[in-house]
């Protein structure tokens, strides 16, 4: 099942619209450059202990927990495996007593790359700020000392991780938060997640360019993915429809906040702290609009409490620069029949212009498999700008790039996305059905939002 379409969103707009002055002044954010902060995240730290490893990868021996597992669990996995569990992690790796008897399911689960969490592929397409991925000598360390009997070690050898330095952003210029301490319900029986919208009233007087925001849970055990959109005023009789429609707080919602063509904002997955444009650069938020924050919550303990997220927003000084806009290119003619197992579908748009890239921000639901978005021009040797082979609904990434890409005009631009409509492939077991595109759990899409500037 292959459908071609070229799709008729304009990039006319970003053509004609300049209004973002080259001369705005950000010198508060200068040290902000390519700053999305992963807590979990030291690819780049280099530990100390392990030095001496290095010319024999294969062939590792004596490893212990103090030594060389622990700092790197502290490096990589606990901040969402916290102590007890209390973390999305489902158990804590934070002591000797917590890690020891998960010692050949920690070393199956970063062999297979299951662990940490990290759907693109890696060292494909465009570096991406912060990758959450371990190296073949961290692989081989936590194998190693599975294979060895998992031994404790002496604590004294424990050395603890550099970890990568926060990058200070000063106070927030707004917080915002769900406006409820929410207890997630479990929608329909047998489901374990609880998608939910909530409406926020920013305030915004005037125009605003979010150059970072910080997602901060107040219960981690429960909070496993966030997607917010801005609902501009032209659309707000439509929000008013949608939120009325249940008792609230807020509403049910799965795929998306249910009022059309809403700009995306932001997303947050377990393990991110804070994201960040580049210095000065920030997307635009109108005057008036409404934030609409969808939750994504894991019910699998149902004693887990309730949550209040707070977003945390950093502004630029006035008009970005560059000023940037989520650019979706979607296949809403999508269809995929009911027991297809290779359900297909992309979307073509012809750049008539130069476009430079921030990120990233692919979106399909729960059938998606795999999607990728491939680049073709005379002028550049890129090949693509994303490729996740394994697509997991979970983990939605929202992903900068270390450095932004610019796209020469005529480049083609095609989204690809594929899909399991498969017996076995269902969410909660259903029957298959014909899917077509739409924010519902039985429905798909094939979107992907490119963070441009213009
Ligand atoms: C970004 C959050 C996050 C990070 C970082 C993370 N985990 Fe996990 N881990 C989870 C979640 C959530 C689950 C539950 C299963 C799922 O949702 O995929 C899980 C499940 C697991 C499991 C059991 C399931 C399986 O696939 O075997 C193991 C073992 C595990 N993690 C080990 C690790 C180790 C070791 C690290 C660090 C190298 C790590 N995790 C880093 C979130 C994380």
């Amino acid at each position: 099942m292959r459908l071609k379409y070229l799709v008729a969103v304009s990039l006319l707009a970003i053509a004609c619209n300049d209004d973002s002055p080259k001369s705005s002044n950000n010198s508060n954010n200068a040290n902000n450059v390519n700053n999305v902060n992963n807590a979990n995240n030291a690819n780049n730290v280099n530990n100390a202990n392990n030095a001496n490893n290095v010319n024999n990868i294969n062939n590792l021996e004596g490893m212990t927990y103090h030594k060389d597992v622990r700092p790197l669990l502290e490096a990589e996995c606990v901040s969402c495996h916290l102590s007890g569990g209390d973390g999305i992690g489902p158990f804590g790796l934070t002591s000797y007593a917590e890690v020891q008897p998960l010692a050949a399911l920690i070393a199956d689960a970063t062999q297979t790359n299951r662990m940490p969490p990290w759907p693109p592929a890696t060292d494909s397409c465009v570096p991406i700020s912060h990758e959450r991925t371990l190296d073949d000598m961290q692989k081989a360390i936590l194998k190693s000392w599975a294979d060895d009997g998992a031994p404790e070690g002496n604590p004294d050898d424990y050395v603890a991780p550099e970890l990568e330095e926060q990058v200070e952003m000063g106070e927030p210029d707004l917080v915002v938060n769900i406006g409820t301490d929410y207890k997630p319900n479990p929608p329909a029986a047998g489901s374990i997640d609880d998608y939910h919208c909530f409406v926020i009233d920013p305030g915004l007087t005037e125009d605003k360019w979010i150059n970072a925001y910080e997602t901060v849970p107040s219960n981690y055990g429960i909070a496993h993915h966030m997607l917010m959109y801005a609902v501009p005023p032209s659309q707000l009789s439509n929000l008013e429809a949608k939120s009325g429609e249940q008792p609230g707080p807020g509403y049910t919602c799965f795929g998306g906040p249910g009022v059309g063509s809403s700009n995306l904002l932001g997303g947050w997955v377990p393990g991110t702290v804070m994201t960040a444009y580049q210095d000065g650069a920030g997307v635009k938020i109108d005057a008036g609009s409404l934030i609409v924050v969808q939750m994504h919550y894991n019910t699998i303990n149902d004693d887990q409490g309730t949550d209040r997220t707070q977003i945390k927003f950093h502004f630029t000084d006035g008009p970005a620069n560059p000023s940037l806009r989520l650019f979706p290119i979607a296949q809403p003619g999508l269809f995929v029949p009911a027991g297809e197992k290779n359900g297909f579908a992309e979307a073509s748009y012809e750049l008539p212009i130069p476009v430079t890239v921030h990120g990233i921000a692919p979106h399909m639901h729960t059938l998606g498999t795999a999607t990728r978005t491939r680049i073709e021009s005379d002028d550049t040797e890129l090949a693509c700008l994303i490729d996740i082979p394994n697509w997991d609904f979970n983990w939605q990434g929202f992903y900068i790039f270390d450095e932004p890409v610019t796209l020469p005009r005529g480049t083609n631009v095609t989204v690809e996305c594929e899909y399991d409509n498969s017996p076995d492939n269902q969410p909660g077991d259903q029957m298959p059905r014909d899917i077509r595109w739409g924010e519902g759990t039985f429905d798909e899409m094939c979107i992907t939002y490119f963070i441009v500037e213009g």
